[in-house]
């Protein structure tokens, strides 16, 4: 039987970071792998999580399975992290959450409950969008198709093009949106831009599927969640993926949640009988680890003030780097605009590079990215802002 199979090429960044670990260079930097970096290049615990931790093993008694659902406290935070605590939405009843494995879990259950809503169902994704998406919704069956999104020439979205194709969908149509924190491009829809979405969406009866896969590392937490709670208020159905992978650096623990939003809470409960029946096919139940600590962090005032406050100084961190590398690219190169890395938000830009330019950039400057010119922003410290611009500089056209 397994004669039959065919090798599969390895994942191109899996390369690149074979290639990184490979380059002795002391300048070598690692601008591929999108988790969250310090200055010093570490992807630390955050300490509420920490400290949550160690309350956990001292109290943990039993590893009895959880439901389907998960863990109903995880849930309860998600809603009030994505809708805002005391939102009209929570107290309707219309939205729930299911504790998935990761956002990708939550990304695949949520298609998987679209399909068998409606098998004929199309999910559309921005061009670009992160790679994982295909697979993950198209592998359930689901067709996919793109709309235009990233505007090369200004590094922002181009929104006309985005609401004329939005314009010529049928009812139905599932419209995938980046809640924040736009993966490769950096590149965020603005509160008038969300407003513009709503009124498409309303106007021909789309369905939005938000993927909140940073919230806190763009414009801070509450800003964030405004397009998923502009579209939920606006809206009578819509489904998010949430994770807590970066924002609580629990990427190894697969924790995350699919909310849906119905018109009723009757017609969510419908939902959420199928979700539960989905994930038993798929997994059973998610990890508990990760949902636990994300609890416990919520529910304690100095767990989640502590949280609060290092999400805020990730943020921070990125958003100076961003100002940095801008400035410092500028003053190397004055001839050429690469402000919009400033105006963008989150760990990701997408840089118009050749792949030409990007191979120089590894194998002359030691400098690695993906293949498509994404760079993560963490991944760039004070000590070597200054060579990556010049790099950048004796490279980019
Ligand atoms: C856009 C986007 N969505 C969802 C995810 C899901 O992350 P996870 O499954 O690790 O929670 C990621 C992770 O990189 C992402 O970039």
């Amino acid at each position: 039987m397994l004669e039959t199979l065919a090798r599969l090429p390895e994942d191109p960044l899996l390369g690149v970071m074979a290639a990184f670990r490979r380059d002795t260079d002391p300048r070598r930097v690692d601008l591929g792998v999108g988790v969250y970096k310090t200055e010093d290049g570490d992807t630390p615990i955050p300490a509420a999580i920490q400290t949550a931790e160690r309350e956990l093993l001292g109290a943990s008694t039993t590893k009895v399975y959880v439901g389907a659902a998960g863990n109903p406290r995880f849930n309860q935070a998600m809603l009030e992290l994505t809708f805002g605590a005391g939102s009209e939405i929570l107290a309707s009843g219309r939205v729930q959450a299911l504790q998935a494995p990761g956002g990708c879990g939550a990304l695949r259950i949520g298609a998987e409950l679209l399909r068998i809503a409606d098998r004929e169902a199309v999910i559309h994704v921005s061009d670009p969008t992160w790679a994982n998406h295909v697979p993950l919704l198209g592998n359930t069956g689901l067709r996919i198709e793109r709309y235009p999104y990233l505007d090369r020439a200004t590094g922002g979205v181009n929104v006309p093009a985005m609401l004329a194709h939005f314009e010529a969908l049928s009812r139905g149509a599932v419209v995938l949106l980046h809640g924040c924190c736009h993966n490769p491009t950096g590149a965020d829809l603005s509160a008038a831009d969300w407003e513009a979405v709503a009124d498409v969406c309303e106007r021909r009866g789309l369905v939005p599927f938000v993927d909140v896969a940073y919230q806190g590392l763009g414009g801070g937490l509450d800003a964030d969640a405004f397009g998923a709670r502009l579209l939920a208020r606006r809206l009578p159905e819509l489904l998010v993926a949430v994770s807590s992978s970066k924002n609580f650096g629990l990427y190894r623990e697969r924790t995350g949640a699919i909310v849906v939003v119905s018109p009723s809470s009757e017609r969510t409960a419908i939902a959420m009988t199928q979700l539960q029946r989905i994930a038993r096919g798929m997994y059973s139940m998610p990890p508990d680890h990760g949902a636990e600590l994300v609890a416990r962090v919520w529910e304690s005032a100095p767990l989640r003030a502590s949280w609060t406050t290092e999400l805020e100084s990730m943020r921070t961190r990125i958003e100076t780097l961003r100002a940095s590398l801008v400035a410092e690219i500028a003053q190397r190169r004055p001839d050429v605009d690469y402000s919009f890395i400033a105006r963008q938000r989150g760990m990701f830009s997408l840089l118009p590079l050749s792949a030409e330019e990007i191979t120089r950039l590894r194998d002359t400057h030691h400098l690695y990215m993906s293949g498509d010119g994404r760079i993560n922003v963490a991944g760039i410290s004070r000590r070597n802002v200054g060579y990556i611009a010049e790099s950048l500089a004796a490279v980019i056209r």
